[in-house]
């Protein structure tokens, strides 16, 4: 049984992934530092797969605690999904966002090639495609300009991994390029769990729909777009997920493999359809008003997702109906996320 290691797996995505990995005969073994998750989550995962998972609490840039967790465990592939992740915070805090992002990454890289693991697999996002690229996004496109210092991060981060396996010629890396994740997964069991204010669309959604946030602002709608209102590719988490196991399946078939991949659907819906169809799928009113644009967003953002239907054979399966019905499930069964 091939064991994979995942940075920052107690978060929204590691999580989901480790299930799909689990149900899919891998074994998980998670270390994070808690900073934006808590070990209620990695207890959720084995509640749901009935398996256990080993579970380190450290920071990722610790070199000595990670040569500790890679001679404890032969590790066949890493998942790196440890970073921080609100735009916002990073604009007024990019240091924080520099030192803690690229410093994980250089940690496990140095460690990996210590111990001589050869697979990698990054938690990239699509906010690298930049301004400048028309969408849809594909992966043959060049990086553009980031409009905020998180996005800088991943688009360096991009870098470094490409360098790294120029010069090891038997590393092999995958950066896979997430669109908009939300939705749960359907035990209702994990799920996001935003600190204070959330930053992006469906929590917000969510917890005005709980009565925990008074009204929801759509920013702006006034886009050149159908209805005014931005266009986003939201992707079901599951989908997400499993599109981590293709990726995995993928990189531990092939000798040596260097690949980026979109995971997005592919179809762009607005704000209002959001809106709208939590409320109608879940028969919940969502107060909402329209507002001023928010600095840095794109009118428009989706994915070509052809490449990974292609390479890994992943296409995702889930509806907008499915992710709206399920981050309503996770929010209503757990008000106050994972803190009860
Ligand atoms: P998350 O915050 O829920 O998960 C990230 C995890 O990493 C958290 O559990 C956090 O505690 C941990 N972590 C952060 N810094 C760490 C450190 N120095 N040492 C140990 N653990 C550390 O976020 P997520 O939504 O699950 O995102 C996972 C990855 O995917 C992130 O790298 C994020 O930037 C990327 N991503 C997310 C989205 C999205 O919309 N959620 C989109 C594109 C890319
Ligand atoms: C979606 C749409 C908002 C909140 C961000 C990062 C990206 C990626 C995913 C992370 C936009 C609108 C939002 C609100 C609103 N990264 N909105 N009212 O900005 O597409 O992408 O998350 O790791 O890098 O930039 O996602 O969920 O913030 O916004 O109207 O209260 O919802 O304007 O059109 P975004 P989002």
């Amino acid at each position: 049984m091939a064991k994979i290691f995942l940075a920052g797996g107690a978060g929204y995505i590691g999580t989901h992934t480790a299930v799909e990995l689990i149900n899919a005969g891998y074994e998980v073994i998670i270390a994070d530092n808690f900073y934006n998750s808590s070990p209620e989550a990695v207890q959720r995962v084995e509640k749901i797969t009935g398996k256990s998972v080993k579970l380190y609490e450290t920071d990722i840039r610790d070199n000595k605690k990670l040569e500790e967790i890679f001679s404890e465990n032969n590790i066949d592939a890493v998942i790196h999904f440890a970073g921080l992740k609100a735009v916002g915070e990073s604009v007024q805090k990019p240091v924080m966002y520099y030192r803690n992002n690229i410093d994980t990454t250089l940690s496990l890289l140095e460690t990996m090639e210590k111990f001589n693991v050869k697979n990698i697999i990054f938690s990239s996002s699509a906010t690298v495609y930049g301004e400048e690229n028309p969408v849809p996004y594909t992966e043959t496109m060049k990086r553009g300009v980031c409009t905020n210092p998180y996005g800088w991060t991943k688009a360096m981060m991009e870098q470094i991994f490409e360098d790294a396996a120029a010069a090891d010629k038997k590393l092999s890396v995958i950066l896979l390029r997430y669109f908009n994740p939300i939705g749960a997964h359907e035990s209702g069991l994990i799920g996001e769990d935003p600190q204070g204010i959330p930053n992006n669309l469906m929590p917000y959604v969510s917890q005005v729909a709980v009565g925990k946030r008074e009204c929801l602002t759509i920013f702006g709608n006034d886009y050149p777009t159908h209805d005014g209102t931005c266009t986003r590719d939201y992707i079901h988490v599951v989908d997400l997920a499993k599109g981590h196991v293709k990726a995995i399946d993928y990189i531990l078939s092939n000798d040596r493999c260097v690949e980026i991949f979109n995971l997005g659907t592919g179809v762009p819906y607005s704000v209002t359809e959001i809106v709208d169809t939590f409320e109608k799928v879940n028969n919940i009113k969502v107060n909402h008003v329209y507002g001023a644009r928010r600095a840095g967003d794109l009118a428009e953002c989706y994915a070509n997702a052809d490449k990974a239907l292609r390479v890994l054979g992943w296409k995702t399966g889930k509806t907008l109906e499915d992710m709206c019905r399920d981050s309503w499930n996770w929010q209503k069964n757990n008000p106050d996320g994972y803190n009860k």
